[in-house]
């Protein structure tokens, strides 16, 4: 079904971000192998996540909603996980499928793992890879994406890995995989990225090393063998779910929005420091801290916006938030370039072609580099009035909508469907702001 947003004049108000999706998959995760009861609030209901916590079911975790975004769950322990009597179905969550399938190598156990048609297009190897080397065994062979059916092992070998790609999810992964491994497992990132495995790991009694290697390289290794205990935790709000909100005060003829409770991590900060060198007038006031992590409610209000260079150093720490900083870039003064990030071609979509899509249907200039994109700026309201497809891509889809809300035109999507895999509030939260969206 396809959804319209039409301009509005304002965009204010407070918003409590919902739980982060990276902390949510983890908790879930973690809470099921750890030994005793883990109480979880704050954890983001959206269709990824319940993937992940039907998965954990399926493999042998006990996981029970006691209410709005609190679960109660308890791990296997050291009985293990065991095979599950089901295929194990992913949707649409690259994070759930890969960090699931290193948790799942270290034991003995068989699992056929599916996804939806995009997950099913998206590359495998790169977690395959490390996880042979460590002893899982992978069916069909040769084969790199789902379906596929993965043949744990309770004797994992530790390795030494340095993946090619900067990818918190390979890292997570392998990190996962050694903790059921023989010896200490390490990891040598190209550069550091979200470390919210190596946080959550230690809040549940983990010992994990890291340090810094050579140039940019950062190196996290963890031994084998220990046993995670129980823990009562609070999930923080979701800095990629907020972008949508404070990008949609910055375009805003008149904006003012307050996103209450958001986790504050360098790992995850990128696009708020692309927002600020291109002159959004942000802020952000520390409440506190949460599972491991900072918490802070951010401020945006309306800010003209000048076209930038988006230095590589800020594409790992910003990777998700691609697509609504191209819609920044369409509102902005100048040209913007995107260098350096060439994992946006595997993300829910090959996000490169859908962002510059989503930009030329509603007559912004923008040019496809292999790499990257180049918007060159309407300096204000770019026209709009184009349908986006949306490629099965929440964030395209968010994106679309948050440009529609200050376009001259108002902007439509051919489906709105997948934004409930990480943001079901999104809707109603842009609602409550001001924006005017309804079906066609
Ligand atoms: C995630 C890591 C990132 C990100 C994804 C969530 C995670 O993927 O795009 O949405 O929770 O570890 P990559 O590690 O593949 O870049």
């Amino acid at each position: 079904m396809a959804w319209t947003s039409f301009p509005v004049a304002r965009f204010q108000g407070a918003i409590r971000a919902p739980g982060d999706k990276s902390c949510s998959h983890r908790a879930l995760m973690l809470a099921g192998i750890a030994k005793g009861t883990s109480e979880v609030t704050g954890l983001l209901e959206g269709e990824d996540v319940l993937n992940t916590a039907r998965a954990m079911q399926a493999l042998g975790a006990e996981a029970e909603r006691t209410g709005p975004q609190s679960w109660r769950i308890t791990g296997v322990g050291a009985a293990g996980l065991r095979s599950p009597s089901s295929a194990l179905d992913f949707g649409n969550s690259g994070t759930g499928s890969r960090l699931m399938m290193g948790l799942m190598s270290g034991y003995d156990l068989t699992a056929d793992l599916i996804g939806d048609e995009s997950l099913s297009g998206r590359p495998m190897g790169r977690v395959i890879d490390p996880l042979k080397l460590m002893g899982a065994e992978f069916l069909p062979e040769g084969r790199s994406q789902l379906p596929l059916t993965l043949q744990g092992k309770a004797n994992l070998k530790a390795i030494s890995y340095a993946p090619k790609q900067a990818s918190a999810q390979i890292k997570s992964c392998i990190l996962l995989a050694g903790l059921n491994a023989d010896g200490e497992t390490e990891v040598t990132e190209k550069r550091a990225t979200r470390d919210h495995t190596e946080r959550m790991l230690r809040s549940f009694g983990v010992e994990v090393s890291v340090r810094a290697g050579t140039g940019t390289e950062n190196i996290v290794s963890i031994r084998g063998g220990q046993q995670l205990e129980a823990v009562e935790t609070s999930i923080p709000g979701d800095p990629s779910s907020a972008a949508f909100l404070i990008a949609g005060a910055i375009i805003s003829p008149a904006g003012g929005v307050v996103v209450e409770h958001v986790m504050s991590n360098e790992t995850r900060d990128g696009f708020f420091q692309a927002a600020s060198r291109m002159g959004a007038g942000l802020g952000a006031e520390q409440i506190g801290d949460g599972a491991g992590e900072r918490l802070v409610d951010l401020q945006a209000a309306t800010s003209a916006l000048k076209g930038c260079d988006i230095p590589e150093t800020l594409v790992a720490s910003m990777i998700d938030e691609f697509p609504i900083l191209a819609v920044l870039a369409a509102f902005a003064k100048g040209e913007t370039r995107v260098t350096g990030a060439d994992e946006l071609r595997v993300k829910e979509s090959d996000r490169i072609s859908a962002i510059v899509a989503m930009l030329r249907v509603n007559g912004v200039e923008v040019e496809e580099h292999e790499d990257g994109f180049t918007v060159m700026g309407c300096d204000g309201p770019p026209p709009g009035g184009g349908l986006v497809e949306t490629r099965h891509d929440h964030r395209i889809a968010m994106s679309a909508l948050v440009m529609g809300t200050a376009s001259q035109k108002p902007v439509s999507i051919d489906n709105a469907d997948m934004i409930a895999t990480s943001y079901p509030d999104f809707m109603d939260h842009m609602r409550e702001l001001g924006a005017d969206i309804r079906t066609a």
